[in-house]
């Protein structure tokens, strides 16, 4: 896709972070008379099915959440009953994922008329382990991959218009919470700082060093990890078969908040609070120690150790690392931060534009 520097200075900014478990979409607050403050942030479960099935309203009509990705028909919708699984390397280039994502982007309003006359400038994600390959080179294949994915043919089922990308990007997550908490608080940082971006599948360890260079990524001290809050639901279905991620996932939200969870089990409440801090202990302590074994060498060095993701607020103080600050919203510090880097091009476009 190539467009003129002036086009770009007139898209939108966009932040996508797509998650296994939750897309995150960052876009300016429509509210604002400044159009680049970034608005409250959009989050909507990963979740659909590919397949005809659950297409149809009940008078026959078809709603705005299904799509067709070249040959396949996805529906994209919260509350099915047995949505696709989305753990695996393929998900992030899916036709499952082009769907909740220009759903999301949809239920953002980006696919409005306004919207769509300016174009998008996106910028989406991988995790640290597909960004980079195994010796801490970008991953040209991956970021390739992932570019062409958006370009591939979506549209919805009822014909009406999709949202329209002019520009895409795709940058390291957990890279992206840093920044977003450097722009917010205004503090560009120390010298050392480490992120622990806790997802649902997958767990980000990243140290970042600030040198007179700008940013660098330390990859000796780096890594992604396959536990994570979908791990926390392993460990809870292992002692309760056939409690369900909905149920699992409601649990852990009410055990955040107020130290107890009650779930409805075979039509009746059972009081689950015990199970949710057993399983949180054991998989925090599991990513405590990743985190420890890898960041051990550095750790006097680092100024911050900050934790990102939807599984900040819960596993944030299961890790046992001392000294860890919890990001301001956790869960959409990735879709920020890439939000600021788009918003950042987007600048750049309309300097040189002028130039
Ligand atoms: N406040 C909260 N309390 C408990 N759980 C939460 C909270 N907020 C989010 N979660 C859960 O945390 C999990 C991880 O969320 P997140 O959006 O970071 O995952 P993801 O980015 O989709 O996954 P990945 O990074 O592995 O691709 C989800 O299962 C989500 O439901
Ligand atoms: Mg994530």
């Amino acid at each position: 896709m190539t467009i003129s520097e002036n086009e770009l200075g007139q898209a939108i900014p966009v932040g996508v972070d797509d998650g296994y478990a939750q897309t995150k979409v960052c876009s300016p607050d429509p509210a604002s008379l400044r159009p680049d403050v970034p608005g409250m942030p959009l989050v909507i479960p990963s979740r659909g099915r590919t397949g005809p099935a659950s297409m149809g309203g009940a008078e026959g009509d078809v709603p705005a959440s299904v799509y067709c990705c070249g040959h396949e028909l996805v529906t994209v919708d919260a509350g099915l009953i047995d949505p696709e699984e989305t753990r695996g390397e393929q998900y992030k280039t899916s036709a499952l994922n082009r769907a909740v994502v220009f759903h999301a982007l949809y239920r953002a309003g980006l696919d409005e008329p306004a919207a769509r006359g300016r174009g998008l400038c996106l910028v989406t994600g991988l995790p640290y382990s597909r960004y980079f390959t195994a010796v801490g080179t970008r991953d040209n294949a991956q970021i390739e991959a992932k570019t062409l994915h958006y370009q591939q043919p979506v549209a919805r089922l009822n014909g009406s218009p999709i949202a329209r990308i002019v520009w895409h990007t795709v940058s390291p997550e957990a890279v992206a919470a840093l920044a977003a908490h450097n722009v917010e608080t205004r503090n560009p940082g120390g010298r050392w700082s480490a992120v622990i971006d806790i997802g649902g599948q997958t767990t980000d360890i990243v140290l970042v060093t600030r040198n007179t260079d700008g940013v660098t990524i330390d990859h000796a001290h780096s890594a992604t990890a396959p536990t994570a809050m979908l791990s926390v639901h392993d460990y809870m279905r292992q002692k309760i078969p056939g409690l369900s991620r909905r149920a699992c996932e409601d649990a852990l939200r009410q055990f955040t908040h107020t130290q107890r969870a009650l779930v409805h089990i075979e039509r009746q409440d059972q009081d689950v609070s015990e199970l949710v801090a057993d399983s949180l202990a054991a998989v925090g302590a599991v990513i405590g120690r990743q985190a420890d074994r890898l960041l051990a060498t550095a750790s006097a060095d680092i100024d911050l150790i900050l934790v990102a993701g939807g599984g900040a607020e819960a596993l944030g103080r299961f890790l046992r690392i001392r000294g860890v600050e919890i990001v301001n919203d956790p869960q959409t510090a990735n879709a920020r931060g890439f939000f600021y880097k788009a918003r950042e091009r987007i600048r750049e476009g309309r300097m040189r534009g002028r130039a």
